[in-house]
């Protein structure tokens, strides 16, 4: 039997996403499945999802839990081929976000919201009437990190855990009285580690009592052991050292791919075909009121607007920037912290037809954007691994990132000494620091060198041809869950098996569409 693995998250892509953990959460699951394991996705059944689904149907309720009784919804995803189980409680989790209300501020429920998930998740992992039990149960983020917890308090044994962390910056920490809310017996609190100083800590349990835990960089599995960036947790992490495990992330090279990108609408390119970059570029241009000149050199941003990405810092070197080099077009597109949000509002308007920005959420755009900027910036004062700059990458738009977490990995910088000749090899540019002459230096330095074209050709070549596949990263899943099972269950030949699942899924997706109409990718 192949091994059974129970993906526990808050968002999966496209159901349900505000950032990278979806994107990471469903191309990891998709590599992981076509390598032989049955992976099913469980997450909060959101305003709108449920209808995303097809042949969906209950598959049972589920009492007792924190926030009330709730329905197990199971179906499939049609455009990443995904086993999903979500969670319904329209209390919990039928609203207009997923975390935060229209004021920017977090669901004063939060804590019950994703103690559920945790609950919910744990016993269906440890075999809920009508679905078969699984082999791991892995959990994604502070949101479903209770679980862990959950099968210890359940005593089930036969389930084991990992837990990846993508940002230990949020650990869902709430207030000692949301422990008598949350289902969790009072001898685990301090025991398992729900407790962390004068606080719950969602994360610190996961990190407790997970068998193993995964960190979605290599660069940034070393940063966490240090108080800069372990937010508090390094001296836990350190203590479970030998049972952490670096697994660089990967990008779905379907989804993001500038040959077969039907956001491109007929101007798709390759590295050996960039004539259309330009025409994405016009029309990033256009669709943004930005003056429509060839020559110009387009700036992108793309990202939550907080100060994680530094977006406070690059809204202060905007103007200054676009002070000192006519030449030079920003297009931001974005949303996150209020004030960031308003600032840059106002430096759109100061500069009509140069610098552009769309406060709000769109994929479309953000395909738009990394097709035809001719550089994103990505500044972080921390970035566990960092999506946006792989994109941009893959459309041959140079990524200007920190050196810090996954992109000192991922971001190919031979460095500012040296001669130009040096940067052939580069795939972007890094910078240090988070002051506004950091970023101002770090874009100078990338104007000079787009304006040497054999140069700066031959770093988009390289960029472009980087393999960032999931495929790269599934193995070493793969390899974690099967140490974790040795001896319990049969692996099943991974090549046969793909070729197998692929058809099942195929077929699925056509039987679904057929019943709701569209067409079958
Ligand atoms: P993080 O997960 O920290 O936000 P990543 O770079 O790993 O950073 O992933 C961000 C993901 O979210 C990318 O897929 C990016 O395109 C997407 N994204 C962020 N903001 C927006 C937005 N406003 N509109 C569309 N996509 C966005
Ligand atoms: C988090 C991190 C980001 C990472 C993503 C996917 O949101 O902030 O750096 O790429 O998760 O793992």
């Amino acid at each position: 039997m192949a091994l059974r693995i129970l993906a526990v998250t808050s968002e999966a892509f496209p159901l349900a996403k505000t950032g990278g953990l979806g994107d990471a959460v469903s191309g990891m699951a998709r590599a992981v499945h076509s390598r032989g394991p049955d992976i099913t996705v469980m997450l909060p059944s959101y305003r709108g999802v449920r209808q995303r689904l097809l042949h969906a149907s209950v598959i049972g309720h589920m009492h007792g839990l924190p926030g009330g009784d709730a329905r197990l919804v199971k179906g499939l995803c049609p455009e990443s081929g995904l086993d999903i189980i979500v969670l319904e409680n329209d209390a919990l989790y039928d609203r207009e976000g997923l975390y935060l209300d229209e004021s920017g501020k977090e669901y004063s429920d939060n804590a019950i919201r994703f103690a559920a998930l945790s609950h919910a998740a744990a016993r269906v992992a440890a075999g809920f009437p009508g679905v078969p039990g699984f082999d791991i149960l892995h959990a994604h983020d502070w949101h479903a990190a209770l679980a862990p917890l959950v099968l210890r308090q359940l005593g089930a044994k036969d389930v084991r855990t990992v837990l990846t962390l993508h940002n230990v910056a949020f650990q869902g920490w709430f207030d000692t009285s949301v422990a008598q809310q949350i289902g969790i017996d009072s001898d685990l609190w301090d025991n398992a580690g729900l407790m962390h100083g004068d606080c719950v800590n969602f994360l610190h349990a996961g990190i407790t009592c997970a068998d193993k835990i995964t960190v979605v960089s290599g660069n940034y599995a070393q940063e966490i052991l240090t108080p800069e960036f372990g937010c508090g947790l390094e001296e836990l992490l350190r203590r479970r050292q030998d049972d952490i495990i670096a697994i660089a992330n990967g990008i779905d090279v379907s989804v993001w791919n500038p040959v077969s990108d039907p956001y491109l609408k007929g101007s798709q390119f390759s590295a050996d075909h960039l004539f259309n970059k330009s025409v994405c570029k016009r029309r990033l241009q256009e669709t943004f009121s930005l003056e429509p000149d060839a020559e110009s050199t387009v700036i992108g941003m793309g990202s939550r607007l907080t100060g994680q990405k530094m977006a406070d810092v690059a809204a202060e070197a905007i103007p200054f920037l676009l002070d000192s080099h006519p030449g030079l077009q920003v297009c931001v597109i974005g949303c996150g912290e209020k004030h960031i949000e308003a600032r840059l509002r106002e430096i759109g308007d100061q500069y009509p037809g140069r610098c552009a920005v769309h406060i709000g959420y769109s994929e479309e755009l953000a395909h738009l954007l990394h097709a035809g900027s001719d550089i994103l910036l990505h500044g972080s004062r921390f970035e566990p691994f960092g999506l946006t700059p792989l994109y941009a990458m893959r459309y041959g738009t140079i990524p200007i990132g920190s050196r810090t977490g996954g992109m000192v990995d991922t971001i190919h910088d031979p460095g500012s000494v040296g001669t130009d000749e040096v940067m052939g090899l580069a795939t972007g540019l890094l910078f240090d620091g988070d002051q506004v002459a950091d970023i101002y230096n770090a874009i100078e330095r990338a104007l000079r060198l787009r304006s040497i074209n054999t140069i700066w050709r031959r770093m988009q070549r390289n960029a472009m041809l980087r393999d960032f596949s999931w495929e790269r990263a599934a193995p070493a899943y793969l390899h974690c869950y099967q140490a974790l099972c040795s001896g319990r269950v049969e692996v099943v030949s991974p090549v046969l098996t793909a070729s197998v699942r692929e058809a099942k899924r195929t077929a699925a997706v056509r039987a679904g569409s057929r019943q709701i109409g569209i067409s079958a990718a």
